[in-house]
């Protein structure tokens, strides 16, 4: 039997009751500064099977380790490369990953059975609190179903996981919101393997030599979830450029279909059966509301999400990522006739 769901503010004592359950191989959900992890004892074996099982997760998708600063980086990471170090110094602690290759004690569950190992230390005052008091490595993956949103608030974990997480600690909403940039520092090269808060443009002011070719996932170190059926919601959701927007999201609920619409403006009429977000024309607030704006258009009772196309440059990157996997991930594409009009009153 597991425990009731307890929500802990950090006070000492709940803080205790946190580590207290890493230590016995349950599962804590923390609020990072990116999105909340479901975290796990990473010396625990029991504990990181109970991730997988939990998320659903496949086990060759390995997992991230959270530390509170990289004093003991070496107990995870045999070599870190200078790119690396000085990327750490920079961005840590803070929303940035690093794939490394790993020592031999790290658990192949943690890595996926490879030979690298990704590293991050988070800022958000919880997740440090609780690391500094578990005094050891935190694996965590984000704290949502496999392929479906990731939680930026503790609400969103409470609605994925229930009870069966013995702990969530509640930090508030994500500042960020999207998860962390991560770089793989393995065999003399520098990738860029998932566009996050930190920009290219930002890392290769540090370290010039970051390639960008890591993101399709086909460079050597894995990112599962660069193809599929990834942060996505379960209404089918497709991009829209900003000025078909109104019309399509118009054709498509006429004959009362509902529509969801994510659009960076108010909507220029009134519609019958739209439901219409304006997330701003602003990269920062638009990515801390995202996954909070999904879920809040999933839950809406439409048939369809359709999402404004975000600026083409490169701060709306990680934006862009997260948003054509959840449209890969959608079934459905929208039906288009051949000059291009919406071929309406034939969806689904
Ligand atoms: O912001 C974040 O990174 C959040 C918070 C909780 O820290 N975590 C997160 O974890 O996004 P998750 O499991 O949802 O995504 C981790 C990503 C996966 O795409 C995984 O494949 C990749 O990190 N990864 C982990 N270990 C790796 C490795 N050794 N090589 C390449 N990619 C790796
Ligand atoms: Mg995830």
């Amino acid at each position: 039997m597991r425990a009731m769901v307890t929500v802990v503010r950090a006070t000492q004592l709940e803080l205790n009751t946190a580590v207290q359950a890493l230590r016995d191989g349950e599962l804590v959900a923390f609020p990072t500064e990116t999105v909340y992890g479901l975290g796990a004892h990473a010396g625990h074996p029991g504990a990181l099977r109970r991730v997988f099982e939990l998320k659903g997760r496949p086990a060759s998708h390995p997992l991230i380790v959270h530390l509170d600063s990289p004093r003991f980086l070496t107990r995870w990471a045999r070599e870190v490369p200078v790119a690396a170090e000085r990327l750490a110094e920079r961005f840590w602690p803070g929303p940035l990953t690093l794939v490394l290759p790993r020592t031999p004690q790290v658990h192949p569950l943690i890595t996926g059975g490879q030979d690298t190992v990704a590293v991050r230390v988070p800022s958000h005052p919880m997740a440090q609190q609780l690391l500094t008091a578990f005094g050891g490595g935190i694996a965590a993956p984000s704290a949502n179903r496999y392929g479906r949103v990731s939680p930026t608030r503790a609400d969103h974990v409470r609605e994925e996981f229930g009870n069966a997480v013995h702990t969530i600690l509640d930090g508030g909403e994500c500042k960020v919101g999207l998860e962390s940039t991560i770089v793989a520092c393995v065999g003399g090269q520098v990738r860029l393997l998932r566009p996050g808060a930190i920009s290219l443009s930002q890392l290769r002011r540090v370290v010039p030599e970051v390639r960008s070719d890591g993101i399709a996932g086909e460079a050597t170190p894995r990112v599962p979830g660069s193809t599929h059926a990834h942060y996505a919601p379960l209404t089918p959701l497709a991009i829209v450029p900003a000025d078909e927007i109104e019309e399509l999201a118009d054709t498509l609920s006429e004959g009362g279909q509902r529509i969801a619409v994510l659009a960076q403006r108010p909507p220029l009429g009134t519609y019958q059966s739209v439901t219409w977000i304006n997330a701003g024309p602003r990269v920062d607030a638009y990515a801390h509301d995202f996954y909070a704006n999904l879920r809040t258009l999933d839950k809406a009772g439409c048939t369809r999400i359709l999402v404004q196309a975000v600026p083409a440059d490169e701060r709306w990157d990680a934006v862009r990522d997260r948003l054509r996997r959840a449209a890969a991930a959608s079934a459905a594409p929208i039906p288009v006739d051949d000059d291009n009009s919406i071929a309406a009153g034939i969806l689904p």
